[in-house]
């Protein structure tokens, strides 16, 4: 791997966030809810959240946002989703995109503590590659290690940019993502 993109690399995990991931091979039993209830409540407590939508349903995104606006973020083709930040990996054209797409829930006037990496239901597209490449990061393989590494880069870049929102608001919470 070439200094300049090691480098970059390691500039991306430069974010003290917590980042929590909910996972369980059962489908069903209530993570999406938990996350969502657990967002506003974090939001609530004057955290600085992002709820970022990894699953290909984007059920956490339908729950955050009204039909209308759902339409509209999947049509709108600069509007970076989780699936839009990987496309350039999926395709083998580059590495993730610089600046995922921050979309502010909350009451603006509540200096946005909680915002959304929107969900897609093209990320299904990129579960086959996942997988396929992880054993490959055994023996050294860069691509592999980009795409495996590929959503822990891009939460750290969102935490980044909601903590440089929050910068912006002379606030400085520590951000948390999910
Ligand atoms: N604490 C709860 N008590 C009762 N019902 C719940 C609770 N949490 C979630 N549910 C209900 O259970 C169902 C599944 O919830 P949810 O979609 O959050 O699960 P999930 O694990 O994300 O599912 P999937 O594997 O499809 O992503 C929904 O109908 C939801 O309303
Ligand atoms: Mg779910």
């Amino acid at each position: 791997m070439e200094d300049t993109q090691l480098q970059s690399l390691l500039n991306d995990l430069e974010s003290n966030a917590t980042i929590i991931a909910f996972f369980n091979h059962k489908g069903d039993v209530g993570k999406t809810s938990l996350v969502y209830h657990l967002a506003w409540m974090y939001a609530d407590m004057g955290y600085r959240v992002v709820a970022a939508d990894l699953d290909p349903q984007a059920n956490l995104t339908s729950a955050f946002l009204e039909d209308d606006r759902l339409e509209e973020v999947w049509l709108q083709k600069d509007y970076r989703t989780i699936y839009r930040c990987v496309l350039p990996l999926i395709r083998d054209i580059g590495d993730i995109a610089d600046e995922p797409t921050l979309e502010h829930i909350d009451d603006p006037s509540l200096y946005s503590y909680l915002a959304l990496l929107a969900g897609d239901l093209y990320l299904s597209s990129f579960e086959d590659q996942l997988s396929e490449v992880w054993p490959k990061c055994m023996d050294g393989d860069e691509r592999a290690f980009l795409i495996t590494s590929a959503f822990w880069r891009i939460m750290q870049k969102t935490a980044t940019i909601h903590q440089a929102d929050c910068r912006k608001q002379l606030l400085s919470t520590k951000p948390m993502l999910f």
